[in-house]
């Protein structure tokens, strides 16, 4: 099954890449094709003939069974300078089409060296992971993190086409699936309650690698896309309603980051999954979506920490910490100011709901 969601500037072609990006390539008169990859799509996938470019960057991102966001260390200046170099090595010139075949950080990260070399050259979208075909890789959100700091360097651009293979959901250990499917939630929530049914039917064990077929994939992959791609058609650039998409980001990204400073790093959707809870507080969300993810304990002494953190949110003007979360109507946004002592009830709440640890 294949179908196109179409965005002003770019399509997302959803179904087997085989299919979907050889026909794309051929309308296109690229000077070269320079691949940056991750190192477990590629060694997950073996359909590599279908990589058009010969030059390549892969980037040694852990796999994600053996080290929750360790990809995420990789997403710095430090792996860019490697990246610019190699293309620079490749001679790429701007006529070159960059491919980014990966996660959420290659998508990010490979977008920001595209976007940014020789003041930018053309890029593709190979999401790899859910997260990334669901939310990261739309939208054109590029960049990577500075000193602590998730995102905290970054542009938008849009890529020319994304194409996103369910078979890639296969390669992906449970965790990693589960980790994605925090955004499917979050897209359900705000924008398509039919997708919500759905995923309140969803048990824990269909997110395991292979339970589900690609045609039962796509047919969530595809709304979930819809309302990510409706919202940045919206508002590209984040002035209005594209700051619903940050539901359950503020607490979720100060618990993403304080977690990846310790031995028990969260993945990104666990972290926004306690995010979702701590922001909507809404009882028969809260409850399905700890019925997926399970509780993560979360001690009164880690608070202020966190608290910290939530006030280096782009979002927040004057130290208040505001939140975005969804109105009572699809597509409704309403931001709501956070208060320390808000802050720390909800965390504490959420830490006395009566579900498995993990
Ligand atoms: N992932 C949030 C956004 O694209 O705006």
């Amino acid at each position: 099954m294949t179908c196109t969601i179409h965005l002003p500037d770019y399509p997302v072609l959803l179904g087997p890449l085989s299919e979907t990006l050889p026909a794309w390539l051929q309308q296109k008169k690229y000077s070269r094709i320079f691949v940056i990859a991750d190192a477990n799509a590629l060694a997950h996938w073996n359909n590599t003939a279908l990589l058009p470019g010969t030059e390549m960057y892969v980037v040694p991102c852990p796999p994600a069974s053996e080290h929750a966001g360790g990809a995420e260390r990789l997403k710095n200046l430090d792996t860019c300078a490697l990246i610019w170099n190699a293309m620079q090595q490749a001679r790429l010139d701007r006529q070159a089409l960059v491919v980014n075949l990966g996660g959420g950080v290659v998508g990010d990260m490979g977008g920001f060296c595209a976007a940014t070399f020789k003041r930018g050259v053309d890029f593709i979208q190979i999401p790899t992971t859910l997260l990334a075909m669901t939310d990261a890789a739309i939208g054109g959100k590029l960049g990577i993190d500075f000193n602590g700091i998730k995102n905290a360097l970054g542009v938008f651009r849009n890529p020319q086409a994304v194409f996103a293979d369910p078979v890639f959901l296969e390669t992906l250990p449970a965790r990693e699936l589960r980790s994605g499917f925090a955004e499917v939630i979050k897209h359900a929530l705000i924008g398509d309650y039919e997708l919500w049914e759905k995923i309140q039917k969803t048990t824990p064990e269909a997110l395991s690698p292979g339970s589900m077929t690609a045609d039962a994939w796509t047919e969530i992959l595809e709304p979930s896309i819809a309302v990510k791609a409706q919202i940045v058609t919206l508002d590209p650039h984040e002035h209005g309603i594209r700051a619903l998409l940050n539901f359950g980001h503020t607490v979720g990204h100060a618990v993403e980051s304080y977690f990846l400073e310790t031995d028990e790093p969260l993945t990104h959707g666990e972290a926004v999954a306690i995010g979702m809870v701590c922001e909507g507080l809404l009882s028969t969300e809260t409850e399905t979506i700890l019925r997926i993810f399970g509780r993560r304990p979360m001690p009164e002494s880690i608070f202020p920490k966190l608290w910290e953190r939530m006030q280096h949110d782009k979002k927040n003007t004057s130290g208040a910490v505001r939140i975005a979360v969804p109105g009572t109507e699809p597509f409704s946004l309403q931001i709501l100011e956070l208060s320390r002592e808000e802050a720390f009830r909800r965390l504490k709440l959420y830490d006395s709901f009566d579900s498995f640890e993990f």
